[in-house]
């Protein structure tokens, strides 16, 4: 097929973030930050990185803050520049999007991810987009959706996903892919099956929150009978589209972090506060101090999470000399 440049890139933001209340009950959770770092502008970094030039949200109601936040905030930007604070303001400054590369609509009601995709189509029209799940906060060197661009390139087009393997155990949490052959970093995917058992999991990799797709994608989720939990799922709308069309897996080389979950965004917050130049070193002495406190001193605050969490619970042990 013929290849065309992929220039938008969808970012669904609809979703309630229940999982994350109270936090999540006045600002969206794509405003919570890793280290100092709103999760949304993470995901915009990578499109940037990749060389996406609009960016589409897709919002709900109480996501004004994401609007403002891709927005210039003159008045703090004065203050900025009245108390010489150039770094501060040259970081807002590369941070932000031109004028006229961000759009926003409004998923009127939480349908399902195939549906917030569907509430873009008008601002995507009819060219391939990148979709990019913001609470999947992926760590690695190039970016995600760069080492996706880079299989889309390969393969000469297409739609391509990105892919990673979890243990057998978990498979039943995930969007799984089945796929005919390995070609480097590039996977046939043959089939695709949200949420399967163990034993019907034809695979252990996982669909990871990253897809290149070509617009035809639209027609099917309109056709989409809502699926799973009610909601219509994108993942049955690229099953029909796979008659038609063929699907990559980019193995993702990096790490994820499934921000929408607590444990996951406490390990982005850890992943990334350690790689930090300015606070990396202090923050590290700072955890192996509490580690080493959490051993050794009276546990009994600290008993009941570690029950919970299905660590051992520690006793006082006697100090070291
Ligand atoms: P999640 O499954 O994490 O759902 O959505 P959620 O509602 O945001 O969070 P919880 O489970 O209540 O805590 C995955 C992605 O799809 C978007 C979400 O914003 C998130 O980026 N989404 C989901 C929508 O935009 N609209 C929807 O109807 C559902």
């Amino acid at each position: 097929s013929m290849q065309r440049r992929i220039r938008k890139a969808i970012f669904p933001v609809a979703g309630l973030g229940t999982r994350f209340l109270p936090a999540t009950k006045a600002i969206p959770k794509e405003m919570l930050t890793i280290v100092d770092r709103p999760v949304i502008q993470m995901a915009v970094d990578e499109a940037r990185e990749a060389g996406i030039e609009h960016f589409v949200f897709v919002t709900g109601r109480n996501k004004n803050a994401i609007e403002d936040h891709f927005d210039k905030q003159t008045e703090l930007e004065s203050v900025l520049r009245k108390r010489g604070k150039s770094d501060e303001l040259e970081l807002l400054e590369s941070d932000l999007p031109s004028a006229g590369q961000t759009s926003f609509t409004r998923q009127q009601e939480p349908l399902g991810l195939g549906h917030a995709v569907w509430c873009a189509r008008n601002m995507i029209g009819d060219e391939p987009f990148a979709l990019l799940l913001p609470d999947m906060v992926m760590q690695s060197e190039p970016g995600c959706l760069k080492q996706m661009m880079d299989v889309y390139a390969e393969t000469g087009g297409g739609n391509v996903i990105a892919v990673e393997t979890v243990p057998w155990a978990e498979v039943s949490r995930y969007g799984v892919v089945e796929f005919s052959k390995t070609d480097g970093l590039a996977l046939a995917i043959n089939g695709m099956i949200e949420k399967p058992v163990r034993d019907k999991a034809p695979s252990n990799h996982i669909i990871s929150g990253r897809y290149i797709l070509q617009p035809e994608i639209f027609a099917k989720i309109e056709s989409a009978k809502p699926g799973a939990g009610g909601e219509i799922q994108l993942t049955d709308a690229m099953i029909a589209l796979m008659e038609e069309q063929p699907f990559w897996g980019c193995k993702f080389e990096g790490v994820t972090f499934d921000c929408g979950d607590k444990l996951g965004f406490l390990m982005a917050n850890v992943a990334h506060g350690l790689l930090r130049d300015d606070i990396g070193p202090a923050f590290r002495l700072g955890l192996e101090k509490l580690l080493q406190r959490s051993l050794t001193v009276d546990p009994l605050p600290v008993g009941n999470v570690n029950e919970r969490a299905g660590l051992p619970v520690t006793r006082k042990q006697p100090a070291a000399a």
